[in-house]
């Protein structure tokens, strides 16, 4: 393909996304959905709003100095000091871009900033001019874009390339327009902005009324040539445009839009469930690509009509999303250096030989519970035991015992390591979780919200191991802890300590900044 057709995909989970109400994902989470994004043909990666928290701060530091190919990016308002915190956490890249926006629709420069028509224009100016000192690769976003009067938007967007800015950024910041209208609003833009050669037009939707997508798709045709957009379309409100809803129909449609995004797809599906557990957010069942039904045909005429021929009902193949027929794998009697292949088989390249280790324990317990051992199972050890090597927890189950069932009120024994110190405690509760959750606040106190509590089987049986999803909240601290058991008890156990070690951690970061910043203050700096 040639160059012309290449479509750029700049991913924004890890900012918008996490813009999500109650999505929140670690900075050691966001550095390993950043190496598959990296791995997945990502073309630009929105690491997240430097500015806005130590946290973010300190993940788009870690992802820019960690990747091989795609390009870190951070968000910026047009103020010198977001530009600043951006090229601080940007700079350890040997490329990187910086993407500032302001609003330019009459109800956000009226409402929201307060500002007239010369005064946003002298806010283009300044900051695509300053941050284009750090970078050559400058994002320039006109916010509420489709709400902006066009003669303003091409006024701001001529500016913008005149001072530098290298891709402009059309955002759908509400969710308001439909595809003809977007495809007209770029038409437009192609057609009356005189340097637009200059730059490669992107597109930002978001999902209000459920046409990311199509708006997206709609600007292709008319001359975008990026689209921004998150893994499951995760985002502020409805969300953002799917990635994997892009990267699928660019690719099964390829006859009637021959571009080529460059992604690795069989990762989609990896990719769907990182970003899932990490932040808490189920996949719907039914949704496009990478929900649980995608390419499961239940009536019986489509299982006949698959028999026969996969094309009958199949437009795209469950292989080419990463999603595999679950596979029987390895027995009691497999060895480490099978099990170590089998990782690779998986994608799992770069863990080291602490977590194999660990998780191959883990895998012998299990070979000798469990009848057979699928794939599944297998990531889900993996995974867990990736949790525990974040050598992040404080507090640890050593045992656990419940007595549930009718009559007796649930009861719960418990003995927890915490910070070397061994406890242990007895309550009952309102089922044998609430008996569990319990006996943690009894042997640690702490006062958290529970808003997430999920069971996830993760293969088919009675004998299936279950992921356990807990989300906790503190303040305006959020955190997810996760962990797989045969046992659903005691997965949930895990999981609750887990998101409660990270928000220890959590905490720790909050107080070590406010002291910096109190330091700070104290000094006058
Ligand atoms: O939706 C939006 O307008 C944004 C901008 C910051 C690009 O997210
Ligand atoms: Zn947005």
């Amino acid at each position: 393909m040639s160059d012309k057709d290449k479509v750029y995909i700049f991913d924004t989970t890890m900012r918008d996304g996490e813009q999500s109400p109650g999505a929140s994902m670690s900075v050691e989470e966001k550095i390993q959905i950043s190496r598959v994004f990296d791995d997945m043909g990502i073309d630009i990666i929105e690491a997240g709003f430097p500015i806005t928290s130590p946290g973010d701060f300190e993940a788009v530091t870690a992802i820019s100095k960690g990747l091989k190919n795609s390009i870190p990016c951070g968000l910026a308002r047009a103020k010198k000091k977001d530009i600043d915190a951006c090229y601080e956490s940007l700079k350890f890249a040997k490329r990187f871009r910086i993407h500032t926006f302001i609003s330019t629709s009459p109800v956000h420069m009226k409402h929201k900033l307060n500002m007239s028509d010369e005064q946003v224009i002298e806010a283009v100016k300044e900051s695509v001019t300053y941050a284009k000192k750090f970078t050559d690769d400058v994002e320039w976003s006109c916010e509420d874009g489709t709400r902006t009067t066009l003669d303003f938007m091409c006024k701001t967007i001529e500016l913008a390339i005149n001072c530098g800015a290298t891709t402009i950024n059309i955002p759908d910041t509400v969710g308001y327009s439909i595809p003809e209208e977007f495809a007209k609003t770029i038409t437009h833009i192609k057609n009356n902005v005189p340097n637009i050669d200059k730059a490669i037009i992107s597109a930002h939707c978001h999902n209000d009324l459920g046409l990311a997508v199509a708006n997206a798709l709609a600007g292709l045709s008319a001359g975008v040539r990026q689209i921004e957009c998150t893994i499951n379309g995760i985002g502020e409100r409805a969300g953002n445009a799917a990635l994997e809803e892009i990267v699928m129909a660019i690719k099964t449609r390829n006859d009637l839009m021959p571009y080529d995004t460059g992604i690795k797809t069989e990762l989609i599906s990896k990719a769907s469930k990182m970003v899932s557990n990490a932040t808490g957010f189920p996949v719907q069942f039914n949704k496009a690509i990478v929900g649980k039904n995608a390419f499961a045909h239940e009536s019986g005429i489509h299982q006949d009509g698959m028999l026969k021929n996969r094309e009958t009902y199949e437009i795209m193949s469950p292989e080419s999303v990463g999603v595999k027929k679950t596979s029987l794998v390895m027995g009691k009697h497999s060895g480490r250096h099978a099990f170590k292949d089998k990782l690779n088989d998986l994608g799992y390249t770069d863990v080291t030989d602490d977590v194999i280790q660990e998780a191959f324990g883990k895998f012998k317990v299990l070979a000798d519970k469990k009848k057979q051992i699928y794939d599944e199972d297998i990531i889900a050890l993996v995974d867990d035991s990736l949790i525990v090597d974040n050598k992040i927890n404080a507090i640890n189950l050593k045992s656990l015992k419940v007595f549930a069932g009718t009559g007796e009120p649930q009861r719960a024994e418990m003995t927890l390591d915490v910070f070397g110190e061994i406890k242990e405690t007895s309550q009952t509760g309102d089922g044998p979780v609430d008996a569990i959750f319990k006996c943690i606040k009894e042997l640690y106190e702490h006062d958290v919200k529970l808003s997430l509590y999920q069971v996830h089987a993760v293969t088919e049986g009675t004998d299936a191991q279950a992921t356990v999803s807990v989300k906790i909240e503190e303040n305006d601290r959020t955190t997810v802890g996760q962990s797989a058991d045969t046992d659903t008890l005691v997965a949930s156990a895990k999981a609750y300590l887990n998101a409660l070690n990270k928000m220890l951690i959590k905490r720790e970061k909050k107080s070590l900044s406010e002291n910096i910043e109190h330091q700070r203050v104290k000094e006058g700096v």
